[in-house]
């Protein structure tokens, strides 16, 4: 692997920002955990509470940090995985912990900043009295910005690692960026999303790769209704996909839930190694 990167002695600070709660009911979700409660106990990839091992660096001029994750005992990552995160931004160590598992998986994982150190504080989680304005945040990341630094992340991974491939993951907001990135233009060649927030039909609809989807049913913002159209557009267009629906997951739950309940836990997990397998198989496809 070329050394492109620099590293960045600067630890990232969550935004210092607070406002009231605004657009965005975040109070069924639980500020959550991840794998903390294994089903899988002794496979491999699962990862309990901790710090995430992967390394901050700077890119781009100090656009942005992103978070690269590599398993060291592989000298050659199966593919590449651009991680899209939740509002929650890679500040959340669950992002982390996630990232480190995949990368344990045998991927390359790279998560870059897409809020540039303005990432929903954790806080405004796991605080029942946060008064932080979401409906302020929101017009602060627009899409134009998102693609820009996805597009830039993208470029740079092409242009630093030797992997054959490179696919996405994204939760929440994450998730829609996964969609919006994979088509025809882009190096993406496979997605998997968890409970994808404000995705356009139009934006199913251009999808041009393998898509797996992860949705709870207890996701607002995720119902039968729209699965169903999700669904549909992936039938009328012929494209190869995956939808699978957890039982009593809520919106959030790949990456924070309440994992003293065990199907949330369940969820996690089986959302966790159902983007491994998918991509597993689509490493495959070339061999
Ligand atoms: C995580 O990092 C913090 C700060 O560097 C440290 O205090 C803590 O012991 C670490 N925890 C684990 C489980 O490594
Ligand atoms: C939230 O505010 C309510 C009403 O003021 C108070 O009773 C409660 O203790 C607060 N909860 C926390 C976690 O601070
Ligand atoms: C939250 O932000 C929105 C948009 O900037 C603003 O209209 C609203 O007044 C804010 N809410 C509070 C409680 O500050
Ligand atoms: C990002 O790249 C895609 C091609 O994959 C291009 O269509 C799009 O305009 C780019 N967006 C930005 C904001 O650079
Ligand atoms: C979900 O369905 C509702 C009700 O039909 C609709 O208003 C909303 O736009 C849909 N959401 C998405 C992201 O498609
Ligand atoms: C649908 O996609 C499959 C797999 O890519 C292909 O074999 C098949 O010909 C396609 N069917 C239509 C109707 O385009």
């Amino acid at each position: 692997m070329k050394g492109l990167f620099t590293y960045a002695a600067a630890l990232l600070t969550s935004a210092s920002l607070t406002f009231a709660h605004g657009g965005w009911d975040l109070s069924h979700e639980h500020a959550g955990d991840v794998f903390n409660y294994a089903h899988a106990s002794g496979v491999s990839g699962v990862l309990h509470n901790g710090n995430s091992t992967g390394q901050i660096r700077t890119i781009n001029g100090g656009m942005f940090f992103p978070i690269i994750n590599i398993n060291e005992e592989q000298s050659r990552p199966k593919a590449a995985i651009l991680f899209l995160t939740d509002i929650f931004g890679i500040q959340l160590v669950n992002n982390r912990l996630l990232a480190d598992s995949l990368a344990r998986a045998g991927y390359l994982v790279i998560l870059p900043d897409l809020f540039r150190g303005d990432a929903v504080p954790a806080t405004a989680l796991e605080d029942p009295n946060s008064t932080y304005n979401l409906t302020a945040w929101f017009p602060r990341h627009p899409p134009s910005q998102i693609d820009a630094i996805i597009n830039t992340t993208l470029t740079t991974i092409q242009s630093t690692y030797i992997v054959n491939k490179i696919a996405s993951v994204g939760y929440c907001f994450g998730g829609r960026y996964v969609a919006r990135h994979l088509t025809p233009a882009s190096p993406l060649s496979a997605g998997f999303a968890a409970h994808p927030s404000n995705t356009l039909a139009a934006e199913w609809e251009a999808i041009a790769s393998p898509i797996s989807l992860a949705f709870g049913s207890l996701d607002e913002s995720n119902t039968a209704e729209n699965r169903t159209t999700i669904e549909g557009i992936f039938e009328q267009g012929n494209k190869t996909y995956q939808t699978v629906l957890y039982a009593g997951a809520e919106h959030g739950f790949a990456v924070r839930t309440d994992l003293g309940v065990k199907r949330k836990a369940f969820a996690q997990e089986g959302a966790f190694w159902q983007a491994v397998r998918w991509f597993d198989e689509w490493v495959k496809e070339d061999e």
